[in-house]
């Protein structure tokens, strides 16, 4: 008799993290949710379509006393599209990203001219208005039609990658396609348009960028970024562009014992400290530069190993080049930007760290 076969194991969660995201956050919704923001008073998309739309990169706060304006003067979605755009640029005027209200309103004709006047009813359909991306169009249709569709705006990006534990730049493609697929699978049956408003508020109260309140959330028990000690770290900042490198060719003038310096501007890098000349990086022939620039004649020319330097915004690579010069002749003792200074008596002056290190880095002769 063949043995039974083990039962098949269910298949592992998305994700570790919270257990009943969604009818945990209903619950706190209802207790600790927003309920009196003026849009929330109607089930008119076109009311809901402009709360979404000046809500886009705007505080509450903000967004009320023009919200209340604009549908003053365009109480309809027929209005506004009867409307020269002007009157909507001027109501809109103080509220920024205006590319938004040419949008609203170019989508608003559209609505008037090819949709009979009639909003759009689904989300997939409002996404193809101008100016509405897929996360929008969705926020619309579960506030308006109860539509079973996710949202993923700057706020669930971040509930979900700390409660989650998800790495990874969330502007990154894949990142935000797992971020697509998890808001999927935890939208909830019922209840959709009261779970997008409690992800926006949780978001917003709670989960919030910089000191979050993780002793009022609802998931503060399996959080994966509270329960890891990685709240800060939540989600993975924009990675930063590589520094831009730069390059620079110092000369290391000696004489015997002595080196030359100069003193720097006062204002750019290293403003007023005793550097090592730049050779410029013209390509000119250094023996006639040094000739021209200190009145030396130069003997013998070494590379010194080079050395990098790192900057808050650049990369300094330097390529230092020993020269040795005949003794007199300098100009350097007229100069108040010039002077030679003993290797022994350069301990105590005030030098760039890469230029220590590289007179560190010097043989002192016998
Ligand atoms: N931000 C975006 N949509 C919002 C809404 N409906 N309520 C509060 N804040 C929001």
């Amino acid at each position: 008799m063949t043995p039974p076969r083990p039962a098949p194991s269910a298949p592992p969660p998305a994700a570790a993290g919270p257990r009943d995201f969604a009818a945990r956050l209903l619950d706190w919704q209802r207790t600790d949710g927003r309920h009196d923001l003026p849009w929330q008073r109607s089930a008119d998309p076109y009311r809901i379509w402009l709360s979404e739309i000046m809500l886009q990169q705007t505080q509450v706060e903000t967004v009320i006393p023009y919200y209340a304006r604009f549908l003053d003067r365009f109480p309809t979605l027929a209005d506004l599209a009867a409307a020269p755009v002007e009157d909507v640029m001027a109501l809109w005027s103080g509220l920024g990203y205006y590319a938004r209200a040419r949008n609203l309103h170019r989508a608003a004709v559209a609505v008037a001219t090819q949709h009979g006047g009639r909003f759009p009813p689904s989300a997939a359909a409002i996404a193809e208005l101008p100016g509405i991306g897929r996360s929008t169009a969705a926020a619309i249709a579960a506030f308006a039609y109860g539509e079973r569709a996710a949202i993923l705006d700057g706020n669930v990006k971040r509930v979900l990658c700390r409660a989650f534990g998800i790495d990874g730049f969330p502007g990154e493609k894949a990142v935000e396609n797992r971020l697509w697929a998890l808001a999927d699978a935890l939208l909830p049956q019922a209840e959709v348009g009261r779970y997008i408003q409690a992800q926006m508020d949780l978001g917003a109260t709670v989960c919030t960028r910089g000191k979050p309140a993780c002793t009022r959330c609802p998931f503060a028990a399996d959080c994966v970024a509270l329960t890891t000690g990685r709240v800060g770290e939540l989600p993975v900042p924009r990675p930063r562009k590589a520094a831009p490198r730069r390059h620079s060719r110092m000369a290391v003038l000696r004489c015997g014992d002595r080196v030359l310096l100069e003193r720097r501007p006062p204002a750019g890098i290293w403003g007023g400290l005793l550097a090592l000349p730049e050779i410029p990086p013209d390509g000119a022939n250094v023996g006639q530069w040094t000739q021209a620039r200190f009145g030396l004649r130069a003997t013998t020319m070494t590379p010194l190993p080079p050395l990098t330097h790192v900057f808050t915004h650049f990369v300094l690579e330097i390529a230092p080049l020993q020269i040795e010069v005949e003794a007199g002749g300098s100009r350097a003792d007229d100069d108040g930007a010039l002077c030679w200074l003993a290797l022994s008596d350069t301990t105590g002056a005030a030098l760039p760290t890469p230029v220590r290190r590289i007179l560190d880095g010097l043989a002192t002769p016998d």
